[in-house]
């Protein structure tokens, strides 16, 4: 294996019941002014702001609200709840949503701190923080990014069209709280893309070196084979708890650095979703689920035996008398069975890109990933591009 390091600093409180049990305790740990971050209104039609704020009152908690996060959070918002905290000197942040929460939340709590333009320092170009951003708590209601236990955040400037990522342990969420029961309102349509964006991620760091024998691949291949098994469950029975739990549990697996370690990890495809979001806002799992199998069509030749692996002990297709390139095609060809099966598009013109849209200007402002079996160029993503359209 490849040497790392590993920390992770996130506190999980994982199953039914636990905001109840244990936010009350949490919070008495950073002070009493919270900032309360959410996205729309969903967690006033189902309860969980109702359940959440008479428990911050009755810790004595003093709340400021800052809310209308939007899916691809943008840097301006980003600025906006900034300001809020300063203004109100708040002493910590509560998070309650999925990823665009979380990692808006994760943007604010340096910005509130940094008297820098944090995108110059932060986004644009990796930053060092010598700094303690104000400290942040989430609560987790719709399971797909894992941005509960790393420091990831991904911010859409709009100005400049660019969508990106970054990862910075100081800004790993001091504590999640996340209860399975708590998805069980999430839209099926929204479950699914969270799933696939947790397949996504299991896939992106697997399919990159090493190859040879290595526990991060082997636990990344019974992740892939649980997120399938839940999520088919979960569509038909969408209150099945232990369908919930594990796809709750998949997502933070997947990116709590673990299955990471030691491994290079690919992310092309994200680069690739970042940008087309970047342009159309299109929603991140559906433009993962269109390129994924279009990119592997491109790379398998270069990661044979790792899409061998993938066919037989993700799909468990027999060989029978296939050659590797076939049994790795026919990989490839199962993961975009599972993708139709699941209802998701595979066509960008089903995200609304159309022909108009300047496909090479989105293909240009992709990062090449140093990670991927076979290096990129900006002219092969735009065939892939056209590809998918
Ligand atoms: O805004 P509300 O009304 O709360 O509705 C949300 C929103 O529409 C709804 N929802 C959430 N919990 C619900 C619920 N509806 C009913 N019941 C509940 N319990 O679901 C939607 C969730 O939206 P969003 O947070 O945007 O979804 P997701 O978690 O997929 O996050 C996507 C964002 O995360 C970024 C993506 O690029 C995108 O910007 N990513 C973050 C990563 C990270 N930090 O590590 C990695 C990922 O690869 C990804 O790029
Ligand atoms: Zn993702």
């Amino acid at each position: 294996m490849n040497n790392f390091i590993f920390e992770n600093s996130t506190k999980v409180f994982f199953g039914k019941g636990c905001v109840k049990e244990y936010l009350s305790c949490w919070a008495g740990k950073f002070g009493e002014r919270v900032l309360l971050a959410y996205g729309g209104c969903s967690i006033k039609k189902n309860g969980i702001y109702e359940e959440v704020t008479s428990i911050l009152e009755k810790a004595g908690k003093t709340v400021i609200e800052f809310s209308g996060i939007m899916a691809n959070p943008t840097y301006e918002k980003v600025l906006e709840g900034a300001k809020i905290a300063r203004e109100n000197e708040v002493d910590w942040i509560l998070g309650i949503g999925g990823g665009s929460v979380m990692d808006c939340c994760k943007a604010v709590s340096l910005a509130a701190i940094s008297k820098k333009d944090i995108w110059k320092e932060y986004w644009a170009k990796p930053g060092i923080i010598d700094f303690e951003p104000l400290p942040l708590g989430v609560i987790v209601t719709v399971a797909g990014t894992g941005s509960e236990c790393n420091g990831g955040a991904v911010i859409t400037n709009e100005g400049l069209k660019v969508k990106t990522g970054r990862d910075y342990p100081k800004c790993n969420p001091k504590f999640a709280l996340m209860d399975p029961e708590y998805t069980y309102t999430v839209p099926v349509r929204q479950m699914v893309y969270g799933s696939f964006d947790i397949l996504s991620h299991i896939m992106e760091t697997y399919f990159s070196e090493p190859d040879v024998s290595n526990v991060s691949d082997d636990i990344s291949e019974a992740l892939m084979r649980n997120v399938i098994q839940n999520l088919r469950v979960a569509i038909k029975n969408p209150e099945d708890y232990t369908a919930r739990s594990n796809l709750m549990w998949d997502a933070t697996m997947a990116e709590n650095r673990v299955i990471k370690l030691g491994k290079k990890c690919d992310f092309e495809c994200h680069q690739m979703e970042h940008q087309i979001g970047a342009f159309t806002n299109c929603n991140h799992g559906e433009g993962l689920a269109v390129l994924h199998p279009v990119y592997y069509r491109h790379i398998y030749k270069y990661g044979l035996k790792k899409f061998v692996r993938f066919a037989e002990n993700v799909w468990q297709i027999r060989r029978g008398d296939m050659t590797d390139e076939a049994l790795a095609e026919a990989g490839v060809n199962a993961l975009a069975d599972f993708i139709r099966e699941i209802g998701l598009p595979t066509s960008l013109k089903e995200l609304g890109v159309t022909e108009d849209i300047d496909l090479r200007e989105i293909a240009d402002s992709c990062n090449l990933s140093v990670g991927s079996y076979k290096k990129m160029t900006h002219e092969e993503i735009l065939e892939i591009f056209r590809e998918c359209i």
